[in-house]
Protein backbone atom coordinates (compact mmCIF):
# COMPACT_ATOMS: atom_id res chain seq x y z
CA UNK A 1 0.00 0.00 0.00
CA UNK A 2 1.55 3.62 -1.12
CA UNK A 3 -0.22 6.32 0.48
CA UNK A 4 -1.07 9.54 -1.72
CA UNK A 5 2.40 11.13 -2.15
CA UNK A 6 1.87 14.45 0.41
CA UNK A 7 0.86 17.83 -1.25
CA UNK A 8 3.19 20.40 0.36
CA UNK A 9 6.64 20.41 3.03
CA UNK A 10 7.29 22.89 5.56
CA UNK A 11 9.46 25.90 4.87
CA UNK A 12 9.00 27.75 8.52
CA UNK A 13 8.34 25.57 11.45
CA UNK A 14 6.94 26.13 15.15
CA UNK A 15 7.88 23.73 18.30
CA UNK A 16 4.77 22.62 19.86
CA UNK A 17 4.48 23.08 23.75
CA UNK A 18 5.55 20.17 26.40
CA UNK A 19 2.68 20.66 28.89
CA UNK A 20 2.04 17.91 31.44
CA UNK A 21 -1.65 17.04 31.71
CA UNK A 22 -1.51 18.66 35.37
CA UNK A 23 -0.60 21.76 34.42
CA UNK A 24 -3.29 21.76 31.67
CA UNK A 25 -5.68 21.03 34.27
CA UNK A 26 -4.46 24.14 36.26
CA UNK A 27 -5.22 26.53 33.77
CA UNK A 28 -8.32 24.79 32.84
CA UNK A 29 -9.21 25.74 36.41
CA UNK A 30 -8.22 29.39 35.92
CA UNK A 31 -10.01 30.08 32.71
CA UNK A 32 -13.86 28.24 34.03
CA UNK A 33 -13.50 25.06 31.97
CA UNK A 34 -14.00 27.34 28.97
CA UNK A 35 -12.20 25.51 25.95
CA UNK A 36 -12.65 28.86 24.02
CA UNK A 37 -10.76 30.56 27.03
CA UNK A 38 -7.81 27.87 27.15
CA UNK A 39 -3.79 29.29 25.90
CA UNK A 40 -3.47 27.65 22.31
CA UNK A 41 0.17 28.32 23.26
CA UNK A 42 -0.53 24.84 25.45
CA UNK A 43 -2.27 22.47 23.13
CA UNK A 44 -0.82 20.28 20.93
CA UNK A 45 -3.47 20.47 18.39
CA UNK A 46 -6.13 23.32 17.65
CA UNK A 47 -9.42 21.50 16.41
CA UNK A 48 -11.35 24.41 17.87
CA UNK A 49 -12.03 26.34 14.25
CA UNK A 50 -10.62 26.43 10.51
CA UNK A 51 -11.21 30.35 10.65
CA UNK A 52 -7.90 32.34 9.99
CA UNK A 53 -6.33 29.51 11.12
CA UNK A 54 -4.48 28.89 7.81
CA UNK A 55 -0.95 28.32 7.31
CA UNK A 56 -0.24 30.88 4.79
CA UNK A 57 1.28 29.67 1.42
CA UNK A 58 4.86 31.24 -0.03
CA UNK A 59 3.05 32.40 -2.85
CA UNK A 60 0.39 34.46 -0.44
CA UNK A 61 3.73 35.44 1.71
CA UNK A 62 4.92 37.15 -1.71
CA UNK A 63 2.01 38.69 -2.25
CA UNK A 64 2.15 40.18 0.97
CA UNK A 65 5.43 41.61 0.44
CA UNK A 66 3.79 43.35 -2.56
CA UNK A 67 1.71 45.13 -0.67
CA UNK A 68 0.86 48.75 0.55
CA UNK A 69 -0.59 50.17 3.15
CA UNK A 70 -1.60 53.56 1.76
CA UNK A 71 -4.80 55.25 3.07
CA UNK A 72 -6.39 55.55 -0.84
CA UNK A 73 -6.60 52.76 -2.84
CA UNK A 74 -3.70 50.38 -2.14
CA UNK A 75 -2.92 48.02 -4.62
CA UNK A 76 -4.37 44.78 -2.46
CA UNK A 77 -7.76 46.95 -3.22
CA UNK A 78 -7.35 46.42 -6.55
CA UNK A 79 -5.68 43.27 -6.46
CA UNK A 80 -9.08 41.89 -4.14
CA UNK A 81 -11.53 43.37 -6.39
CA UNK A 82 -9.92 41.75 -9.34
CA UNK A 83 -9.49 38.03 -7.68
CA UNK A 84 -13.45 38.48 -6.78
CA UNK A 85 -14.32 39.01 -10.48
CA UNK A 86 -12.00 36.52 -11.94
CA UNK A 87 -13.08 33.77 -9.43
CA UNK A 88 -16.94 34.45 -9.39
CA UNK A 89 -17.74 36.48 -12.27
CA UNK A 90 -18.23 34.68 -15.60
CA UNK A 91 -16.07 35.54 -18.23
CA UNK A 92 -12.99 36.68 -16.27
CA UNK A 93 -8.96 35.99 -17.33
CA UNK A 94 -7.70 34.03 -14.13
CA UNK A 95 -4.60 34.95 -12.59
CA UNK A 96 -3.95 37.91 -14.23
CA UNK A 97 -3.69 40.49 -12.06
CA UNK A 98 -1.67 38.16 -9.55
CA UNK A 99 1.06 37.58 -12.33
CA UNK A 100 1.36 41.33 -12.79
CA UNK A 101 1.62 42.22 -9.59
CA UNK A 102 4.03 39.29 -8.25
CA UNK A 103 6.20 40.73 -11.28
CA UNK A 104 6.13 44.16 -10.36
CA UNK A 105 4.15 44.76 -14.10
CA UNK A 106 2.02 47.68 -13.89
CA UNK A 107 1.02 51.04 -15.82
CA UNK A 108 -1.85 53.19 -16.44
CA UNK A 109 -3.08 51.38 -19.43
CA UNK A 110 -3.36 48.97 -17.05
CA UNK A 111 -5.41 50.63 -14.42
CA UNK A 112 -7.66 52.11 -17.41
CA UNK A 113 -8.59 48.77 -18.90
CA UNK A 114 -8.73 46.16 -16.19
CA UNK A 115 -9.03 47.98 -13.18
CA UNK A 116 -10.99 50.95 -13.38
CA UNK A 117 -14.26 48.94 -15.29
CA UNK A 118 -17.89 48.81 -14.16
CA UNK A 119 -18.94 45.18 -13.75
CA UNK A 120 -21.87 45.35 -15.83
CA UNK A 121 -24.44 43.51 -13.35
CA UNK A 122 -21.85 41.49 -11.84
CA UNK A 123 -20.64 41.88 -8.02
CA UNK A 124 -17.67 44.29 -8.86
CA UNK A 125 -17.59 47.56 -10.08
CA UNK A 126 -14.59 49.27 -10.26
CA UNK A 127 -13.31 53.04 -10.66
CA UNK A 128 -16.41 55.87 -10.97
CA UNK A 129 -18.72 52.67 -10.89
CA UNK A 130 -17.76 51.87 -7.68
CA UNK A 131 -18.07 55.59 -6.59
CA UNK A 132 -21.65 56.26 -8.20
CA UNK A 133 -23.19 52.61 -7.69
CA UNK A 134 -21.02 50.86 -4.73
CA UNK A 135 -21.31 47.15 -4.61
CA UNK A 136 -18.47 45.50 -3.11
CA UNK A 137 -17.17 46.45 0.40
CA UNK A 138 -14.07 45.12 2.12
CA UNK A 139 -14.60 44.63 5.68
CA UNK A 140 -12.42 42.85 8.69
CA UNK A 141 -14.27 39.46 8.50
CA UNK A 142 -17.58 37.60 7.73
CA UNK A 143 -19.73 39.07 10.66
CA UNK A 144 -18.85 42.46 10.14
CA UNK A 145 -20.40 41.44 6.49
CA UNK A 146 -23.39 40.12 8.11
CA UNK A 147 -23.91 42.90 10.30
CA UNK A 148 -23.61 45.88 8.11
CA UNK A 149 -26.04 44.07 5.01
CA UNK A 150 -28.69 43.04 8.08
CA UNK A 151 -28.60 46.59 10.09
CA UNK A 152 -28.87 48.17 6.68
CA UNK A 153 -31.37 46.02 5.06
CA UNK A 154 -33.64 46.21 8.32
CA UNK A 155 -33.48 49.93 8.24
CA UNK A 156 -34.74 50.40 4.77
CA UNK A 157 -37.19 48.01 5.57
CA UNK A 158 -38.29 50.17 8.19
CA UNK A 159 -38.88 53.09 5.97
CA UNK A 160 -40.89 50.93 3.24
CA UNK A 161 -38.07 49.48 0.96
CA UNK A 162 -39.61 45.84 -0.09
CA UNK A 163 -42.91 45.88 1.13
CA UNK A 164 -46.00 44.52 -0.44
CA UNK A 165 -48.92 47.37 -0.03
CA UNK A 166 -51.04 44.09 1.26
CA UNK A 167 -48.47 41.95 3.22
CA UNK A 168 -46.23 44.39 5.08
CA UNK A 169 -42.93 44.01 5.78
CA UNK A 170 -40.32 41.45 4.59
CA UNK A 171 -38.96 40.67 8.25
CA UNK A 172 -37.85 36.86 7.30
CA UNK A 173 -35.09 35.32 6.13
CA UNK A 174 -35.17 31.99 5.31
CA UNK A 175 -32.01 29.61 5.19
CA UNK A 176 -30.63 26.19 4.99
CA UNK A 177 -28.62 26.63 8.12
CA UNK A 178 -27.32 30.12 9.78
CA UNK A 179 -24.25 30.04 11.54
CA UNK A 180 -24.38 31.61 14.59
CA UNK A 181 -23.09 34.70 13.91
CA UNK A 182 -25.49 35.11 11.43
CA UNK A 183 -28.46 34.21 12.78
CA UNK A 184 -27.62 36.69 16.06
CA UNK A 185 -26.87 39.27 13.66
CA UNK A 186 -29.93 39.04 11.95
CA UNK A 187 -31.62 38.43 14.85
CA UNK A 188 -30.41 41.91 16.80
CA UNK A 189 -31.08 43.12 13.19
CA UNK A 190 -35.02 42.81 13.71
CA UNK A 191 -35.19 39.34 11.57
CA UNK A 192 -37.21 36.39 12.32
CA UNK A 193 -35.12 33.45 11.49
CA UNK A 194 -36.83 30.22 9.34
CA UNK A 195 -34.09 27.21 9.04
CA UNK A 196 -35.09 24.86 6.37
CA UNK A 197 -32.35 22.12 6.04
CA UNK A 198 -33.24 19.02 4.24
CA UNK A 199 -34.02 16.25 6.34
CA UNK A 200 -31.13 13.41 7.08
CA UNK A 201 -28.83 15.04 8.36
CA UNK A 202 -27.34 12.18 10.86
CA UNK A 203 -29.29 9.33 8.53
CA UNK A 204 -26.55 6.34 8.27
CA UNK A 205 -24.67 7.03 4.89
CA UNK A 206 -26.24 4.96 2.53
CA UNK A 207 -28.99 5.40 3.95
CA UNK A 208 -29.59 1.65 5.14
CA UNK A 209 -33.30 1.83 5.06
CA UNK A 210 -33.29 2.76 1.32
CA UNK A 211 -30.28 2.71 0.01
CA UNK A 212 -29.33 6.10 -1.18
CA UNK A 213 -26.22 7.69 -0.63
CA UNK A 214 -27.16 11.56 0.14
CA UNK A 215 -23.97 13.55 -0.59
CA UNK A 216 -25.59 16.99 -0.34
CA UNK A 217 -27.00 16.74 3.58
CA UNK A 218 -26.70 20.59 3.64
CA UNK A 219 -29.13 21.50 0.69
CA UNK A 220 -31.75 23.77 1.88
CA UNK A 221 -35.74 21.98 1.94
CA UNK A 222 -36.83 23.21 -1.54
CA UNK A 223 -40.37 21.78 -0.19
CA UNK A 224 -40.57 23.44 2.93
CA UNK A 225 -39.53 26.79 1.59
CA UNK A 226 -41.78 27.12 -1.06
CA UNK A 227 -44.93 25.49 1.05
CA UNK A 228 -43.54 28.70 3.64
CA UNK A 229 -43.54 31.18 0.99
CA UNK A 230 -46.97 30.18 -0.06
CA UNK A 231 -48.60 30.53 3.43
CA UNK A 232 -46.45 33.40 4.19
CA UNK A 233 -47.07 36.05 1.96
CA UNK A 234 -44.80 39.49 1.38
CA UNK A 235 -42.79 38.29 4.48
CA UNK A 236 -39.15 36.78 3.77
CA UNK A 237 -37.18 39.93 2.52
CA UNK A 238 -33.99 36.84 1.07
CA UNK A 239 -33.19 33.49 1.30
CA UNK A 240 -29.79 32.59 2.22
CA UNK A 241 -27.87 29.84 1.05
CA UNK A 242 -24.80 28.73 3.17
CA UNK A 243 -22.31 26.77 1.13
CA UNK A 244 -20.81 24.34 2.88
CA UNK A 245 -23.79 24.36 5.33
CA UNK A 246 -21.58 24.99 9.05
CA UNK A 247 -25.16 25.09 11.00
CA UNK A 248 -25.33 21.11 9.47
CA UNK A 249 -22.06 19.79 9.77
CA UNK A 250 -20.02 21.27 6.73
CA UNK A 251 -22.16 19.28 3.88
CA UNK A 252 -22.43 20.73 0.87
CA UNK A 253 -25.24 22.21 -0.73
CA UNK A 254 -25.56 20.65 -4.81
CA UNK A 255 -25.75 22.69 -7.83
CA UNK A 256 -29.55 21.64 -8.25
CA UNK A 257 -29.97 22.74 -4.91
CA UNK A 258 -28.82 26.65 -5.40
CA UNK A 259 -30.53 26.33 -8.62
CA UNK A 260 -33.55 25.41 -7.29
CA UNK A 261 -33.52 28.12 -4.22
CA UNK A 262 -32.73 30.51 -6.84
CA UNK A 263 -35.79 29.41 -8.81
CA UNK A 264 -37.98 29.85 -5.78
CA UNK A 265 -36.25 33.08 -4.84
CA UNK A 266 -37.24 34.46 -8.65
CA UNK A 267 -41.24 33.48 -8.37
CA UNK A 268 -41.67 34.57 -5.10
CA UNK A 269 -39.44 38.18 -6.49
CA UNK A 270 -37.17 37.67 -3.34
CA UNK A 271 -33.17 38.30 -3.50
CA UNK A 272 -30.89 34.89 -3.22
CA UNK A 273 -28.00 35.55 -1.44
CA UNK A 274 -25.35 33.11 -0.36
CA UNK A 275 -23.00 33.08 2.66
CA UNK A 276 -20.18 31.75 0.26
CA UNK A 277 -17.17 31.40 3.69
CA UNK A 278 -16.28 27.69 2.02
CA UNK A 279 -17.34 28.02 -1.84
CA UNK A 280 -14.37 26.22 -3.07
CA UNK A 281 -14.98 23.09 -0.77
CA UNK A 282 -18.69 23.18 -2.14
CA UNK A 283 -17.65 23.11 -5.32
CA UNK A 284 -15.23 20.22 -5.07
CA UNK A 285 -18.23 18.32 -3.62
CA UNK A 286 -20.20 19.02 -6.67
CA UNK A 287 -17.26 18.19 -9.07
CA UNK A 288 -17.12 15.23 -7.17
CA UNK A 289 -20.67 13.67 -6.70
CA UNK A 290 -23.14 15.47 -8.40
CA UNK A 291 -23.66 13.93 -11.98
CA UNK A 292 -22.88 16.29 -14.63
CA UNK A 293 -20.04 18.16 -13.41
CA UNK A 294 -17.22 15.63 -12.80
CA UNK A 295 -15.13 16.90 -15.85
CA UNK A 296 -15.96 20.89 -15.19
CA UNK A 297 -13.17 22.78 -13.94
CA UNK A 298 -13.87 24.23 -10.17
CA UNK A 299 -13.10 27.51 -11.58
CA UNK A 300 -16.67 26.97 -13.87
CA UNK A 301 -18.44 25.74 -11.12
CA UNK A 302 -17.84 28.22 -8.93
CA UNK A 303 -18.72 30.79 -12.04
CA UNK A 304 -22.12 28.74 -11.76
CA UNK A 305 -22.77 28.81 -8.58
CA UNK A 306 -22.58 32.55 -8.03
CA UNK A 307 -24.62 33.18 -11.20
CA UNK A 308 -27.63 32.20 -9.52
CA UNK A 309 -26.80 35.01 -6.85
CA UNK A 310 -27.76 38.39 -5.99
CA UNK A 311 -25.11 38.65 -3.60
CA UNK A 312 -22.90 37.36 -1.35
CA UNK A 313 -21.31 37.62 2.49
CA UNK A 314 -17.96 36.03 2.92
CA UNK A 315 -15.29 35.47 5.42
CA UNK A 316 -11.86 35.10 3.44
CA UNK A 317 -10.70 33.42 6.98
CA UNK A 318 -11.98 30.35 5.41
CA UNK A 319 -12.15 29.66 1.43
CA UNK A 320 -9.64 33.07 1.39
CA UNK A 321 -6.72 30.84 2.48
CA UNK A 322 -6.21 34.36 4.88
CA UNK A 323 -5.85 34.91 8.54
CA UNK A 324 -8.54 37.80 8.64
CA UNK A 325 -10.74 39.45 5.89
CA UNK A 326 -14.33 39.61 4.75
CA UNK A 327 -16.61 41.03 1.75
CA UNK A 328 -20.35 41.96 1.15
CA UNK A 329 -20.97 42.51 -2.14
CA UNK A 330 -24.09 42.67 -4.46
CA UNK A 331 -25.53 42.32 -8.19
CA UNK A 332 -24.62 45.73 -10.03
CA UNK A 333 -28.10 46.77 -11.02
CA UNK A 334 -29.68 43.66 -10.12
CA UNK A 335 -32.54 42.50 -8.57
CA UNK A 336 -31.76 43.42 -4.69
CA UNK A 337 -30.00 47.01 -5.99
CA UNK A 338 -33.48 47.98 -7.48
CA UNK A 339 -35.22 46.74 -4.46
CA UNK A 340 -33.50 48.41 -2.17
CA UNK A 341 -32.34 51.59 -4.28
CA UNK A 342 -29.37 53.57 -2.61
CA UNK A 343 -28.49 50.86 -0.50
CA UNK A 344 -24.83 50.94 -1.81
CA UNK A 345 -24.12 54.34 -0.51
CA UNK A 346 -25.83 53.73 2.99
CA UNK A 347 -23.64 50.41 3.05
CA UNK A 348 -20.50 52.71 2.11
CA UNK A 349 -20.98 55.73 4.63
CA UNK A 350 -21.52 52.53 7.53
CA UNK A 351 -18.34 50.84 6.27
CA UNK A 352 -16.29 54.36 6.03
CA UNK A 353 -17.85 54.94 10.04
CA UNK A 354 -17.40 51.64 11.37
CA UNK A 355 -14.04 50.27 9.63
CA UNK A 356 -12.33 52.75 7.67
CA UNK A 357 -12.44 53.77 4.32
CA UNK A 358 -13.83 51.53 1.38
CA UNK A 359 -10.16 51.05 -0.21
CA UNK A 360 -9.23 48.61 3.08
CA UNK A 361 -12.38 48.37 5.31
CA UNK A 362 -10.30 47.38 8.52
CA UNK A 363 -7.72 45.34 7.09
CA UNK A 364 -4.56 46.23 6.48
CA UNK A 365 -3.27 46.36 2.58
CA UNK A 366 -0.70 43.26 3.29
CA UNK A 367 -3.46 41.43 4.07
CA UNK A 368 -5.38 42.26 1.34
CA UNK A 369 -2.85 41.11 -0.83
CA UNK A 370 -2.73 37.49 0.96
CA UNK A 371 -6.38 37.12 0.71
CA UNK A 372 -6.42 38.12 -3.01
CA UNK A 373 -3.42 35.37 -4.01
CA UNK A 374 -5.43 32.77 -1.48
CA UNK A 375 -8.41 32.48 -3.58
CA UNK A 376 -7.07 31.71 -6.34
CA UNK A 377 -5.01 29.15 -4.69
CA UNK A 378 -8.07 28.00 -2.49
CA UNK A 379 -9.70 27.03 -5.80
CA UNK A 380 -6.52 25.03 -7.22
CA UNK A 381 -7.80 20.87 -7.86
CA UNK A 382 -4.60 19.94 -6.29
CA UNK A 383 -5.18 21.86 -3.22
CA UNK A 384 -8.60 21.07 -2.80
CA UNK A 385 -8.53 17.01 -3.39
CA UNK A 386 -5.61 17.18 -0.79
CA UNK A 387 -7.70 19.21 1.59
CA UNK A 388 -11.00 17.13 1.55
CA UNK A 389 -8.94 13.67 1.46
CA UNK A 390 -7.40 14.97 4.58
CA UNK A 391 -10.21 15.35 5.97
CA UNK A 392 -12.10 12.47 4.77
CA UNK A 393 -9.35 10.21 6.04
CA UNK A 394 -9.93 11.62 9.66
CA UNK A 395 -13.41 10.73 9.59
CA UNK A 396 -12.46 7.31 8.48
CA UNK A 397 -9.79 6.66 10.99
CA UNK A 398 -12.63 7.53 13.53
CA UNK A 399 -14.93 5.27 11.61
CA UNK A 400 -12.12 2.03 11.71
CA UNK A 401 -12.12 2.66 15.31
CA UNK A 402 -15.99 1.78 16.11
CA UNK A 403 -16.44 5.88 16.60
CA UNK A 404 -19.30 7.12 14.86
CA UNK A 405 -19.08 10.68 13.18
CA UNK A 406 -21.08 12.07 10.60
CA UNK A 407 -21.15 10.61 7.71
CA UNK A 408 -20.14 11.11 4.99
CA UNK A 409 -18.12 13.81 6.45
CA UNK A 410 -18.06 17.37 5.16
CA UNK A 411 -15.75 20.01 4.00
CA UNK A 412 -13.87 21.72 7.28
CA UNK A 413 -14.52 19.59 10.03
CA UNK A 414 -15.17 15.55 11.26
CA UNK A 415 -18.11 15.74 13.36
CA UNK A 416 -18.47 13.27 16.45
CA UNK A 417 -21.94 11.88 16.93
CA UNK A 418 -22.27 12.51 20.69
CA UNK A 419 -25.47 10.82 21.04
CA UNK A 420 -23.65 7.52 19.78
CA UNK A 421 -20.21 7.72 22.04
CA UNK A 422 -22.00 7.71 25.27
CA UNK A 423 -25.06 5.67 24.11
CA UNK A 424 -25.61 2.78 27.23
CA UNK A 425 -23.87 5.45 29.62
CA UNK A 426 -27.36 6.81 30.85
CA UNK A 427 -26.19 11.38 29.73
CA UNK A 428 -29.13 13.92 29.48
CA UNK A 429 -29.29 15.96 26.84
CA UNK A 430 -28.63 18.66 29.66
CA UNK A 431 -25.82 16.95 31.33
CA UNK A 432 -23.34 18.61 28.32
CA UNK A 433 -21.55 15.41 28.60
CA UNK A 434 -20.18 16.08 25.27
CA UNK A 435 -18.26 19.42 26.79
CA UNK A 436 -16.70 17.35 29.62
CA UNK A 437 -15.51 14.87 26.77
CA UNK A 438 -13.86 18.05 25.41
CA UNK A 439 -12.48 19.75 28.76
CA UNK A 440 -10.92 16.07 29.15
CA UNK A 441 -9.33 15.67 25.69
CA UNK A 442 -7.76 19.14 26.56
CA UNK A 443 -6.70 18.03 29.75
CA UNK A 444 -5.55 14.60 29.10
CA UNK A 445 -4.22 15.14 25.69
CA UNK A 446 -3.52 18.79 24.61
CA UNK A 447 -6.23 18.75 22.20
CA UNK A 448 -8.89 21.18 21.12
CA UNK A 449 -11.79 20.47 19.65
CA UNK A 450 -15.64 22.08 20.17
CA UNK A 451 -19.36 21.00 21.23
CA UNK A 452 -22.11 21.92 19.00
CA UNK A 453 -24.46 20.68 20.73
CA UNK A 454 -27.17 20.97 23.76
CA UNK A 455 -24.41 23.69 25.35
CA UNK A 456 -23.48 25.64 22.28
CA UNK A 457 -27.11 25.80 20.57
CA UNK A 458 -28.64 26.62 24.16
CA UNK A 459 -31.47 23.26 24.34
CA UNK A 460 -31.61 23.97 27.87
CA UNK A 461 -33.49 27.71 27.45
CA UNK A 462 -35.01 26.57 24.51
CA UNK A 463 -38.82 25.79 23.97
CA UNK A 464 -39.65 21.90 23.17
CA UNK A 465 -40.52 21.80 19.88
CA UNK A 466 -37.26 23.70 18.91
CA UNK A 467 -34.77 20.48 21.08
CA UNK A 468 -35.44 18.09 18.73
CA UNK A 469 -34.12 20.12 15.96
CA UNK A 470 -30.62 20.39 17.92
CA UNK A 471 -27.86 18.18 16.98
CA UNK A 472 -25.17 16.45 19.75
CA UNK A 473 -21.98 16.32 17.96
CA UNK A 474 -18.44 17.87 19.11
CA UNK A 475 -16.75 19.22 16.21
CA UNK A 476 -12.75 19.04 14.77
CA UNK A 477 -12.57 21.58 12.33
CA UNK A 478 -9.04 20.89 10.76
CA UNK A 479 -7.21 24.06 9.66
CA UNK A 480 -6.24 24.59 6.08
CA UNK A 481 -2.35 23.87 5.18
CA UNK A 482 -1.03 23.50 9.16
CA UNK A 483 -2.01 19.49 10.28
CA UNK A 484 -0.02 16.36 9.03
CA UNK A 485 -1.48 13.00 9.10
CA UNK A 486 0.94 12.70 12.30
CA UNK A 487 -1.57 15.15 14.00
CA UNK A 488 -4.43 13.46 12.65
CA UNK A 489 -3.49 10.01 14.20
CA UNK A 490 -2.46 11.36 17.49
CA UNK A 491 -6.21 12.94 17.71
CA UNK A 492 -7.88 9.36 16.36
CA UNK A 493 -5.43 7.77 19.40
CA UNK A 494 -6.79 10.07 21.56
CA UNK A 495 -10.63 10.23 20.79
CA UNK A 496 -10.26 6.02 20.99
CA UNK A 497 -8.43 6.49 24.47
CA UNK A 498 -11.61 8.37 25.72
CA UNK A 499 -14.36 6.48 24.30
CA UNK A 500 -12.92 3.00 25.74
CA UNK A 501 -13.33 5.03 28.98
CA UNK A 502 -16.38 6.86 28.39
CA UNK A 503 -18.44 5.85 31.26
CA UNK A 504 -15.59 8.05 33.50
CA UNK A 505 -15.52 11.02 31.65
CA UNK A 506 -17.28 13.70 33.79
CA UNK A 507 -20.59 15.93 32.59
CA UNK A 508 -20.22 19.39 32.56
CA UNK A 509 -22.41 22.16 34.71
CA UNK A 510 -22.81 25.47 34.04
CA UNK A 511 -21.55 28.00 36.89
CA UNK A 512 -21.72 31.51 34.71
CA UNK A 513 -23.13 33.12 32.31
CA UNK A 514 -25.93 30.37 31.58
CA UNK A 515 -28.23 33.50 29.74
CA UNK A 516 -25.80 35.23 27.61
CA UNK A 517 -25.70 35.69 23.71
CA UNK A 518 -23.63 32.49 22.14
CA UNK A 519 -22.62 31.87 25.44
CA UNK A 520 -19.87 29.09 24.71
CA UNK A 521 -17.66 31.85 24.18
CA UNK A 522 -18.06 33.19 27.63
CA UNK A 523 -19.79 31.35 29.83
CA UNK A 524 -18.32 29.40 32.81
CA UNK A 525 -18.79 25.94 33.35
CA UNK A 526 -17.42 22.79 35.94
CA UNK A 527 -16.93 19.23 35.06
N1 LIG B 1 -20.69 32.24 8.05
C1 LIG B 1 -20.25 30.97 8.25
C2 LIG B 1 -20.89 29.83 7.53
C3 LIG B 1 -19.18 30.74 9.14
O1 LIG B 1 -18.75 29.49 9.33
C4 LIG B 1 -18.59 31.85 9.82
C5 LIG B 1 -17.50 31.64 10.76
C6 LIG B 1 -19.08 33.12 9.55
C7 LIG B 1 -20.13 33.28 8.67
C8 LIG B 1 -18.51 34.34 10.21
O2 LIG B 1 -17.27 34.66 9.67
O3 LIG B 1 -15.68 34.39 11.59
O4 LIG B 1 -15.08 35.77 9.59
O5 LIG B 1 -16.76 36.57 11.20
N2 LIG B 1 -17.18 30.52 11.18
C9 LIG B 1 -16.07 30.18 12.07
C10 LIG B 1 -16.16 28.75 12.49
C11 LIG B 1 -15.84 31.13 13.17
O6 LIG B 1 -15.37 28.36 13.36
O7 LIG B 1 -16.98 28.00 11.98
P1 LIG B 1 -16.14 35.38 10.57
Amino acid sequence: FIPRPPAHAALVVRSLPSASAEERQQILEDVEYNVFAFPAGLLTCDFLSDSGTSAMTDVQWAALMRGDESYGRNWGYYCLLDAFRDIFERGHNRHHIMERVLAGKTDVEFYQTKLLVSSQGGFVNGGRYQLERPNFFILPQGRCAETLLFSIMSSMIAEGYGSHPEHGKPTTIISNGFFDTTGANAAVAGFQLQTFTQPGLTDPFPSELIGVKNNFKGNLDLAATKLYLEGHPGKVSMILVTITNNWAAAQPVSMANIRGAAALARDYSIPLFLDACRFAENAYFIQKYEDGYADKSIADIVQEMFSYAEGFTISLKKDGLANMGGVLCFRDQGMFAQRYEGIGMLLKERQILCYGNDSYGGMSGRDLMAASAGLYQVTDQAYLCNRITQVQSFAQKLQANDIAVLSPPGGHAVYLDMDHFFFGCNRKLEDFAAVGFTLELIKKYGIRAAEAGPFGWAYDLKPVEERAKIPNLVRFAVPRHVYSDEHIDYTVAAIKDLYERRHTVPNAVITRGKHMKLRHFSAGLKP
